[in-house]
């Protein structure tokens, strides 16, 4: 009784205040706050019912679609007293709302779900097992696999690991990176022609910015290296966020990322570097067919725009489409099917809210913005993404191995052409993933933490 009329006054205070200050729409606050504010005291303080069912269950007696729950929350059913509530809440309010509970929809599934770890793994139609192929005293970034089959492998805090079958050689001479937050030494890939490409977080007085490099390897020396892609000065920041940073080789084209730095509405800005994949020629110069080179404003390197943080880049096998995953804010993560000079959207469009739980917008479409080809409400933190072409899972060939930080996830995306037609969990659990890679011996491989593992199959 005691608790229900505190909780009931504070509701009507935070109410007052909300329409008092801003006129009509509240407008500030989190998800969470909103919802103990206007909703637990019905639904339950964490949503498993109370006067009024539970909204973490799953079940939708009134629509389960996005639309659905938004209509139901704003012009209520007042037939049974569910109130409306499109007087006190925007939009972008009641888009926040129902990303809270798809959260706690799916974190209700994965406690159910939650299983004692085994050594062996069954899903997407195989059993197969880890086996750890290297290991490093610190956190890696990205993995590949140079010409004669060891693995080179970049340790986030600045240092270059050759593996050769469990011996490890630290590479010397490499560029000093700013290795704070986000930042530090990220991707590594190698060409065919031989030459290594790194991106890494370049450190300058004001902070630092995505910077590209390419370089050979001499017994354990970093030389020959030659700048590929620098940013102007006036764009490096000590922002800790966001520096996207994975690269692909296509023809005579290199593509990289670099995320908004933490600074979203640049994202949308063709004179900053921020929030785009970029597309130079193999040495660095301008290609004369890029989408933005007869644009005064616009930085000619461009290739598209409108992206937060591409941490995903893959080039798709037989058709040659470029693919990248976005991670999103809370809510929102993508895959994105990368087409030149398009926009993909962010800021203005996403499927997420703040990390606050603030709200960012109710928009999830607009014309001349692209949509995600596929995207995970909640977030699973997604970082890398390959196309697997091996021949150890026959049946996951040509589909997107994707992985997961926060959520710990291996996941399979079918892709067929141009579209995403399935998602399904390979593991979860055993660590944060940050890279995932197709191996020339055909296996897939994932990298964890410090650990890089490939996935052998234990049966047919
Ligand atoms: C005064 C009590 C009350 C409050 C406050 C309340 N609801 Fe409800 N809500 C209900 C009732 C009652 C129903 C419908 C029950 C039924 O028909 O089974 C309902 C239904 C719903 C449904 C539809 C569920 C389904 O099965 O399809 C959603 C979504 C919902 N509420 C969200 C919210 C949100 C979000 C808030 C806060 C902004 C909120 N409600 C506040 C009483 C309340």
């Amino acid at each position: 009784m005691h608790l229900k009329s505190i909780g009931s006054i504070g509701a009507w205070l935070f109410a007052l205040a909300a329409t008092g200050i801003c006129g009509k729409t509240w407008a500030a606050g989190s998800a969470e706050q909103m919802y103990q504010s206007f909703c637990a005291s019905c639904h339950g303080p964490d949503m498993s019912g109370g006067l009024a069912p539970p909204l973490a269950n799953g079940q939708w007696k009134y629509g389960k679609t996005d639309e659905e729950i938004a209509q139901v929350i704003k012009k209520g059913i007042p037939k049974v007293g569910m109130p409306a509530w499109e007087k006190s809440l925007s939009d972008a309010d009641i888009r926040a709302l129902i990303i809270l509970i798809r959260e706690r929809v799916a974190q209700g599934a994965e406690k159910k779900a939650a299983k004692p770890q085994t050594s062996t793994i069954t899903a997407a139609g195989y059993s197969f097992a880890l086996e750890k192929i290297a290991e490093a005293p610190g956190e890696l970034w990205s993995m590949d696999f140079l010409a004669d089959g060891r693995i080179i492998s970049t340790q986030k805090d600045g240092k270059l690991w050759v593996f050769d079958k469990g011996q490890r050689t630290e590479i010397k001479g490499i560029p000093q990176v700013w290795s704070k937050s986000q930042g530090g030494l990220l991707e590594v890939q190698q060409h065919t022609s031989g030459w290594i490409y790194l991106t890494f977080s370049h450190p300058d007085k004001k902070g630092a910015m995505t910077k590209v490099v390419r370089g050979k390897i001499d017994g354990d020396r970093w030389v020959d290296e030659q700048t590929i892609f620098a940013a102007d000065s006036k764009f490096y920041t000590d922002s800790g966020v966001h520096f996207g940073s994975r690269l692909v080789f296509q023809d005579d084209y290199v593509f990289f990322s670099i995320g908004e730095r933490g600074q979203q509405e640049l994202a949308q800005d063709l004179s900053y570097p921020n929030g785009k994949i970029h597309r130079l020629h193999l040495d660095g110069r301008i290609p004369a067919d890029n989408p933005f080179v007869k644009d005064a404003k616009a930085l000619p390197s461009i290739w598209s725009y409108g992206h937060r943080n591409p941490q995903g880049l893959a080039l798709q096998s037989g058709t040659g489409l470029l693919w990248d995953a976005e991670h999103g804010p809370r809510g929102g993560d993508e895959i994105n099917l990368i087409i030149k000079g398009a926009n993909y959207g962010w800021p203005v469009i996403t499927y997420g809210m703040n990390y606050s739980g603030t709200p960012i917008t109710n928009l999830t479409h607009k014309e001349g913005m692209e949509q995600p080809k596929h995207y995970w409400v909640p977030s699973i933190a997604v970082s890398e993404i390959d196309f697997y072409t091996g021949e150890r899972f026959p049946n996951w060939r040509g589909h997107l191995l994707v992985g997961s930080l926060a959520k710990e996830q291996l996941r399979l995306v079918r892709v067929d052409g141009d579209k995403v037609v399935g998602d399904e969990l390979l593991f979860q659990g055993r660590g944060r993933i940050r890279d995932v890679a197709d191996g020339p011996d055909g296996y897939p491989y994932v990298v964890i933490a410090g650990e890089i593992f490939r996935l052998v199959p234990t049966s047919k």
